[in-house]
């Protein structure tokens, strides 16, 4: 039999943080209810219950995520990292920083969740080694606000979160005024078409034209899309 050794330490970090969130939420308990999409952790001040954390982190890195997700794709993208600072937006468990941290020269996974900032400095101290550890830091980001220093990021990466960002063509404009000159910025979401996976659901997905505007009228330049290497979903890279 073989063991998955990354889901026990996911599972087993989960019930840590679902711990310390408190589990008196009956909900919590033997919940034979499939989890529902929950876009609560979107909304800043909004309560989320710990069965709500769990559902969501369910949500984020369903089984199998690897085989249609194709981080390495992504990651390729975003050419030779070993000198380049990179700000996951909306990073939630972390899949991709955790990722990124191997090999890019820093990652910023930026959260408005502070549980997910607490999960993933959990997780990177089972799952990295420790000169990777180094390189990876959390941030509690604002709604409106990544807080990222002029000049501190060379790349921007946006994955599954662009539709929950409010006034998304000033947040695109404020990312703008931080990176340098050359530095890009990734959008990775889900095609609006027909697909075998569950979540998200039709009404928490964009039309790629939609997200290449926006990026044009926060002046980006360069925009360029590819919805063909994923099968479900695009990616538009837009540089400064
Ligand atoms: C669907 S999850 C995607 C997580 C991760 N990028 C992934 O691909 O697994 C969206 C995450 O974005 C976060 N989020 C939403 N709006 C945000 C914002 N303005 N700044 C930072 N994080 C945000 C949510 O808290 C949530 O964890």
């Amino acid at each position: 039999m073989k063991i998955n050794y990354f889901r026990i330490t996911f599972n087993f970090l989960l019930a840590l943080l679902l711990a310390g969130c408190g589990t008196d939420d009956p909900i919590a308990e033997g919940n034979t209810k499939a989890p529902k999409p929950d876009t609560t952790a979107q909304q800043p001040g909004t309560a989320m219950d710990s069965a709500s954390v769990q559902n969501l982190l369910q949500q984020y890195d369903p089984p199998g995520r690897d085989v249609w997700q194709k981080p390495e794709v992504v990651i390729g993208k975003m050419g030779d990292l070993s000198n380049k600072t990179v700000a996951d937006i909306g990073a939630g468990s972390g899949f991709f920083s955790r990722r990124l941290a191997q090999q890019a020269k820093r990652v910023i996974a930026v959260e408005l969740d502070p549980r997910f900032v607490q999960f993933m400095d959990s997780i990177k101290l089972v799952e990295l080694k420790p000169e990777y550890q180094d390189r990876f830091e959390t941030r509690l980001g604002l709604p409106n606000d990544p807080k990222l220093k002029p000049g501190e990021v060379d790349i921007v990466l946006v994955v599954n979160t662009y539709i929950y960002i409010q006034n998304r063509v000033e947040y695109l404009k404020n990312l703008l005024s931080v990176l340098p000159k050359g530095g890009k910025v990734i959008v990775v979401d889900f095609k609006k078409k027909r697909m075998p996976i569950k979540y998200p659901t039709a009404d928490v997905r964009m039309e790629l034209y939609e997200v290449e505007n926006e990026l044009d009228a926060a002046g980006f330049t360069n925009i360029q899309s590819d919805d063909r290497s994923l099968d479900y979903q695009y990616i538009v890279m837009g540089e400064k």
